[in-house]
């Protein structure tokens, strides 16, 4: 039987198009899928939307139609994203779903009837015009309104709330035990220091919503947006209704989400988790926060910056190559595009690009267009495929993209350095170097298809491509890491194509 992966995103709220902060957070999850894929695993990658709550009433009714309405016309521009930039997801979860309800209200009354959700008051803070609740904690300075920064009205009114101070301690324990559970570590750290601050239970209904999953126990009261958002993860799996999907991919391995929501994936679903007796995910990995010029994205600012016009104007490659390699091992980043042009100029078009532009017209030129005989191989370049896929594997499995494609960056790089050494067009010029021609060509071609293997979690479209210039027909996604990638296997004889550059160069004349 095949090892199981199950990796999810965070599922989007809907109550504005996606952004930047989005795709990135899919492409991440995407290229880990797609390794852990070639790595053999039986992989599950979940996303989905975020669909019920207050926002969504709001701008359902400035935009005069039905929450229903917003939401699944909202949906629809996310999914069109997600095919744009090759999110190979196995299934889209969305939390107006009955799937989705039916177990988030079987949910609830069991944690009713176990005594872990009580009827109490909501004390909080509502802000009017956002029509929004916010806790205490996250009020901006001066008891504002963390989205639109006005001032927020204190309530209190009737409410069910869950107890979650009954697991700090159990909270505890398991973080002391489950040392990787929350990465990285600095965000472990800021988790366990909240817990221990004392945990305060936290109310999970609100009172007569006309859009959320009706409380099963009252019926003017709802169930608000947390407790149903979070339990995605289990129902999508059919929790409750398919036993045998649920056990084999559950626990999560790893649940990818941003800075802003680590206390309710590192403290609130743990507990949830606990409180019905399910095992807990892996790894919750906390990725940063995209910056517009060091500011956050905001529409009210007008600081935004739409994917979609990104992949319109340079392709959906260049922005995930770009999303990943930028970013440092979840830290925040920023976005421009000067350092957007720069970075994919210098990597994809000079490094990578030229090294495949420069290869196959010579195997044009020198070879009959087909793939030369193997005569010898080169050991310098072995040897870094080996060591480099040392360091990917170790780089992925704490989610470090960058570090990953800055270790496949180093056969790319002794590539060139290969090519311009060896000089295969001055061996083209004697009779007697015929051998040593083709053998530096055979050499290069090799380290493309291997480059090619490699590079398809990050940049799959492209990756494919590298392999039809090379005249491979097969499909890289049927492929396995571990044996791709032993040296040797192109095939001599089959005919190389070339076609226009993968990446060119983005001039002076580009836009923006
Ligand atoms: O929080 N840079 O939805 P959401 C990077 N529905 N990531 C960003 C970002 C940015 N500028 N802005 C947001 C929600 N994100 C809830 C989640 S999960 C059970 C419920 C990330 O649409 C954010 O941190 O506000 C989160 O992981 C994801 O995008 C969705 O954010
Ligand atoms: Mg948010």
């Amino acid at each position: 039987m095949k090892k199981k992966f199950y990796i999810t995103t965070a599922i989007a709220y809907v109550n504005d198009l996606p952004h930047l902060g989005h795709a990135y957070e899919a492409v991440a999850a995407d290229t880990l899928a797609r390794y852990k894929r070639l790595k053999g695993y039986e992989v599950f990658f979940l996303t989905g939307t975020d669909e019920h709550g207050s926002k969504i009433i709001r701008v359902a009714k400035e935009k005069n139609i039905t929450p229903a309405q917003l939401v699944d016309k909202m949906v629809i521009r996310f999914q069109d994203l997600w095919k744009k930039l090759d999110i190979s997801y196995d299934d889209f979860i969305r939390t107006t779903e009955v799937r989705h309800t039916g177990v988030v209200s079987k949910i609830f009354k069991r944690l009713y009837q176990q005594g872990d959700i009580y009827k109490g008051t909501y004390k909080g803070w509502y802000c009017i015009p956002c029509e929004s609740f916010w806790l205490e904690s996250q009020l901006k300075e001066g008891r504002l309104c963390p989205e639109c920064d006005r001032e927020v009205k204190k309530i209190e009114e009737e409410a069910y709330l869950f107890r979650l101070s009954r697991y700090e301690k159990p909270l505890l324990k398991y973080f002391k035990d489950h040392p990787r559970f929350v990465l990285p570590s600095s965000r472990k750290n800021e988790a366990v220091e909240f817990i221990k601050g004392g945990l305060k239970d936290i109310s999970v209904t609100r009172l007569k919503l006309d859009w959320g999953i009706p409380c099963p126990i009252e019926e003017n009261h709802s169930i608000y947006v947390w407790i149903d958002a979070l339990i995605n993860y289990i129902s999508a799996l059919g929790y409750d209704s398919d036993e045998g999907k649920f056990s084999s991919f559950w626990p999560a391995d790893v649940h990818l989400i941003g800075k802003d929501i680590l206390r309710f994936h590192a403290i609130l679903w743990p507990a949830f988790l606990m409180a019905l007796e399910i095992e807990l995910p892996r790894m919750v990995f906390v990725h940063g926060f995209w910056k517009i010029k060091g500011e956050k994205m905001s529409k009210s600012k007008g600081i935004v910056v739409s994917p979609e016009e990104i992949i319109k104007e340079y392709g959906t490659d260049r922005l995930r190559y770009f999303l990943l390699r930028e970013v440092p091992f979840g830290g925040d980043a920023n976005f421009s595009p000067s350092l957007f042009i720069k970075r994919v100029n210098s990597d994809l078009a000079n490094d990578l690009g030229n090294l495949l532009n420069r290869t196959i017209p010579l195997v044009i030129r020198h070879c009959q267009g087909k793939v030369p005989r193997f005569f010898e191989e080169e050991k310098v370049l072995k040897e870094k495929i080996q060591e480099v896929l040392i360091q990917v594997e170790q780089a992925m499995n704490i989610l470090s993209f960058s570090e990953a494609l800055s270790g496949i960056w180093k056969i790319v790089k002794l590539a060139n350095l290969y090519i311009d050494r060896r000089a295969p067009w001055q061996l083209a010029k004697k009779e007697s170097k015929q051998k040593q021609l083709h053998t530096v060509l055979y050499n290069l071609l090799e380290t493309l298809r291997i480059l090619g293997i490699l590079l398809f979690p990050f940049i799959p479209g492209s990756a494919q491509k590298i392999w039809t210039q090379l005249g491979i027909e097969e499909n890289i996604e049927n492929y396995l890491l571990d044996k791709g990638t032993v040296w040797g296997q192109l095939k001599s004889g089959i005919k190389v194509k070339q076609e226009p550059p993968l990446f060119p160069r983005i001039g002076k004349e580009a836009k923006k």
